[in-house]
């Protein structure tokens, strides 16, 4: 009961010494039908992010990193995961993408996800190359939309 108590005192003072950075899961592999995923973090928080992909449909999850709603997040890691049973690869069959955020300051954001083929968004791109997310969901082209609203604790 003793060492408990020390324990749970420990953690206390850590919490309060250094901020503890939270690693939160967003799983739309398990959550497949759900649309907008709520997080709630604090800054230097970090948000695991998994979803089914294919690439050889030429459709690939593209993250709207230029959206204004995206600000104060980054893109730590950005991978394609391939399926596999049994150690054996299967071509064609696909597999999930693999995503990392860290939350940079306060306020609220958002992580859109949208299933495009990359080369659908040029049309929305501006002189500098940078897409205008605005359009994109105002056309026809978001074909499938994920979306991970962050609440960040001021
Ligand atoms: C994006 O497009 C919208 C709608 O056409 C426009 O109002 C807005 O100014 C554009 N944003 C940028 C950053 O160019």
């Amino acid at each position: 009961m003793k060492t408990q108590t020390v324990a749970i005192l420990l953690v206390a003072l850590i919490g309060f010494s250094v901020a503890q950075k939270l690693h939160h899961e967003v799983d739309f592999i398990t959550y497949a039908s759900d649309n907008v995923i709520e997080v709630d973090g604090n800054v230097g928080d970090d948000i695991h992010v998994r979803i089914k992909e294919n690439p050889t449909t030429g459709f690939n999850w593209i993250i709207a990193k230029e959206s204004p709603l995206f600000k104060g997040l980054k893109t730590e890691q950005e991978k394609f995961i391939r399926q596999q049973s049994n150690g054996v690869f299967f071509p064609g069959t696909g597999g999930y993408k693999l995503m990392k955020f860290s939350i940079q300051d306060g306020g609220d954001k958002i992580i859109d996800l949208v299933q495009a083929r990359p080369w659908e968004l040029n049309t929305f791109k501006d002189t500098q190359g940078l897409i205008n997310w605005t359009e994109v969901f105002q056309s026809n082209h978001a074909i499938d939309r994920k979306q991970i609203q962050v609440k960040v604790k001021a």
